[in-house]
């Protein structure tokens, strides 16, 4: 048996590169619109970026080895310490709001399954320096219009937004101690997937009374107007409302706001996140998270960096790959090439015609294949035919040396030529040849 990947890592051959390719091709020209700046970092970085920012999960699911200069290192399993780090060194000199985008590859030791490999590509876009709303509005319509972008709608893909500041304005007016802050945040995100006894009997445990915890499990479903209803009055609870209220009306501005679920039970597995957060699913909830992201105003500054404020996404290839293919909204790969060169079988073997034939169409612009070895011209168009091949040209070199280059048309068709330079300009005026 030949070797196989390691589980969780693919392969990509053509055709699966081909879709990795579309899915980059789509994500670069959209968040360039949006006038994101593109950059990179090293996939390998010191642990403690990780350890110490990026919470427990991720750092069970590490990659971690000690290197050959016995330092403890890691494989990147997100962007965000490897982003806030760099942008960090160079706060003060930066143009703000730093609007950058990158498209690592990521690492993380996670227990594979549909959605979930040890590998995938994650398109990273953040704003560093704006504390205001609209930057947060922004950022969703980014991730939105990459959705749309891949033919996907409203009635596909929902965001599930929340907020943190907001789920803390409630919890500190239902009287909860912050020290629990963190055990009901655990249970909120896992609402969805677990029993709602399990859940109660944890927010008991975390000292929480029954009332308190019936309000809690309601948080399930609870949309924005019945909440502004429920706690508009509150001092606490107030303002956090009108700041999310002048986020949605950002959102209906900007035309996404029909793709938006407010939805209390997003909470981000990640621990630097403080306000807006939100994660895309499929509608149908058959896949895991697509997209998730948020704002996390105070990690560049426990970075020990300068204290700005920051928001961004993480959208991986994987999910997304899955609900294209699904939708029947991946593209499938054709192979194509321009001209494939053939020659007659009476020229001598490899006639340099044929080779300087080649060499000038793909200066011109065109890709060009021919046989690497002398066959007969059944083959040669066999082969044609399996690559693909738009256009045959038939390279003659008759016994007086002069040379003609016949090119096969739709149905019997033909085209001669008996310059080289003839047969080059003919080419570069069919509009076929993707230059
Ligand atoms: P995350 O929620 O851990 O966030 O990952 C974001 C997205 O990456 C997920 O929604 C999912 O599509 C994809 N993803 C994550 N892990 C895997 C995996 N093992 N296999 C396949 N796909 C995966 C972050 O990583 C944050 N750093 C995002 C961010 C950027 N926040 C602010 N800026």
């Amino acid at each position: 048996m030949p070797p196989k990947p390691l589980p969780g890592f693919r392969d990509f051959y053509p055709e699966q590169l081909a879709e990795r390719a579309h899915i980059f091709d789509t994500w670069r020209r959209i968040v360039r619109r949006y006038a994101f700046q593109e950059y990179d970092g090293p996939p390998l970085e010191p642990l403690d970026l990780y350890t110490q920012k990026s919470g427990d999960e991720i750092v069970t699911q590490l990659y971690n080895f000690v290197d050959k200069g016995d330092r403890a290192v890691a494989l990147r399993p997100e962007m965000t310490p490897t982003f806030a780090r760099m942008v960090g060194a160079r706060a003060q000199t930066l143009r703000k709001p730093v609007r950058w985008f990158s498209m690592p590859q990521l690492f993380r030791y996670e227990r594979t399954q549909k959605g979930r490999l040890r590998e995938h590509f994650q398109l990273n876009v953040d704003i560093v320096g704006e504390s205001d709303v609209l930057a947060d509005a922004e950022l969703l319509s980014v991730a939105v219009e990459i959705m749309r972008a891949f033919g996907l709608t409203a009635h596909d893909v929902r965001a599930r937004v929340s907020d943190r500041r907001l789920l803390n304005a409630l919890l500190a007016h239902l009287a909860i101690e912050e020290s629990r802050w963190t055990d009901v945040y655990a249970v909120l995100d896992k609402l969805e997937r677990q029993p709602r006894e399990l859940s109660e009997e944890k927010l008991i445990a975390a000292g929480l009374s029954v009332e308190v915890c019936s309000v809690i499990l309601g948080f399930v479903g609870l949309d924005f107007e019945t909440l502004r209803a429920q706690y508009g009055d509150s001092v606490l609870v107030a303002p956090e409302i009108a700041r999310f209220a002048e986020y949605l009306s950002h959102a209906e501005a900007l035309g996404i706001a029909e793709w938006i679920r407010f939805d209390l039970t997003i909470v981000r597995g990640l621990a630097y996140y403080t306000g807006i957060v939100f994660e895309l699913f499929d509608a149908t909830g058959e896949f895991r998270a697509i997209c998730g992201g948020g704002r996390y105003d105070n990690l560049l500054a426990s970075l020990g960096g300068t204290d700005l404020p920051a928001l961004g996404f993480g959208l991986g290839d994987v999910v997304l790959g899955e609900l294209l293919r699904a939708r029947k909204l991946m593209p499938v790969m054709v192979a194509s090439v321009d001209f494939w060169l053939a020659q007659s079988p009476d020229a001598p073997r490899y006639p340099a015609a044929m080779l300087e034939a080649a060499t000038a169409l793909r200066s011109s612009g065109a890709s060009v294949e021919y046989g690497l070895r002398a066959q007969r011209m059944e083959k040669q168009f066999e082969a044609a035919r399996k690559a693909g091949a738009r256009h045959v040209v038939l390279v003659d070199v008759a016994s007086d040396g002069r040379t003609t280059y016949r090119v096969r048309l739709s149905g019997h068709d033909e085209q001669h030529f008996d310059r080289m330079e003839a047969l080059v300009q003919w080419a570069s005026s069919t509009t076929e040849i993707a230059t």
